[in-house]
């Protein structure tokens, strides 16, 4: 039912045309995985691949983001992952607070229909979107924020990680945290 409506949602979606970024990108990349689910993944925007195959985290990072879920004993179909903008924005550039601004109803319709139970958010933009405007990934990442009933964590963009494998370990460590809170508080390890 929640993922019949996402994809009705999604319908609407490709039809916006409230910033430019619309008339730009190739694909719109909406959003991948089940509904309602206990995780959502929000990242920053499409990249490069995201944009010529419809589907967020698909590239280099996604790859990265994939090994990342199974360290934890999760892939992409058992959780939701989605973006703060849904078109690439040109030259993987970050996206503008307007742009932002613009696509934040179809998250926060996303968010709805998801029901997460705990938001993590990939990278300083996203967090920056849901959790504080003024978020510090470097200080804050791994840390737990609560918000009309949805826990929030943040932690290093997976693009991150492949530029700088020093931040691997405080990622690790925030991705243990977060199984821990899964294994306490979701059904995913249930048999
Ligand atoms: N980076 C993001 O933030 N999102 C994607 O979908 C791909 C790369």
């Amino acid at each position: 039912m929640a993922c019949e409506e996402l994809r009705t949602l999604e319908a609407r979606c490709a039809g916006c045309r409230k910033c430019p970024l619309g008339e730009t990108r190739t694909k719109l990349v909406f959003g991948v995985g089940t509904a309602p689910s206990e995780l959502m993944l929000v990242g920053e925007g499409p990249g490069e691949q995201e944009d010529l195959q419809g589907e967020p985290f698909v590239g280099p990072a996604g790859r990265l983001l994939d090994d990342m879920l199974e360290m934890i004993g999760l892939d992409r179909s058992r959780i939701y992952i989605a973006n703060t903008v849904k078109c690439r924005p040109p030259h993987n550039r970050d996206p503008q607070e307007e742009e932002m601004a613009a696509c934040r109803p179809w998250l926060d319709e996303q968010i709805a229909l998801v029901r997460p139970k705990f938001i993590v958010c990939l990278g300083r933009i996203a967090a920056g979107e849901l959790i504080r405007k003024d978020f510090r990934i470097t200080r804050e990442h791994g840390q737990w924020f609560e918000r009309d009933g949805i826990r929030y964590m943040a932690i290093y963009h997976p693009s991150a990680l492949l530029r700088d494998v020093a931040k691997r370990p405080e990622t690790f460590a925030d991705l243990r945290e977060l199984r821990r809170v899964l294994r306490r508080e979701s059904g995913y390890y249930k048999e």
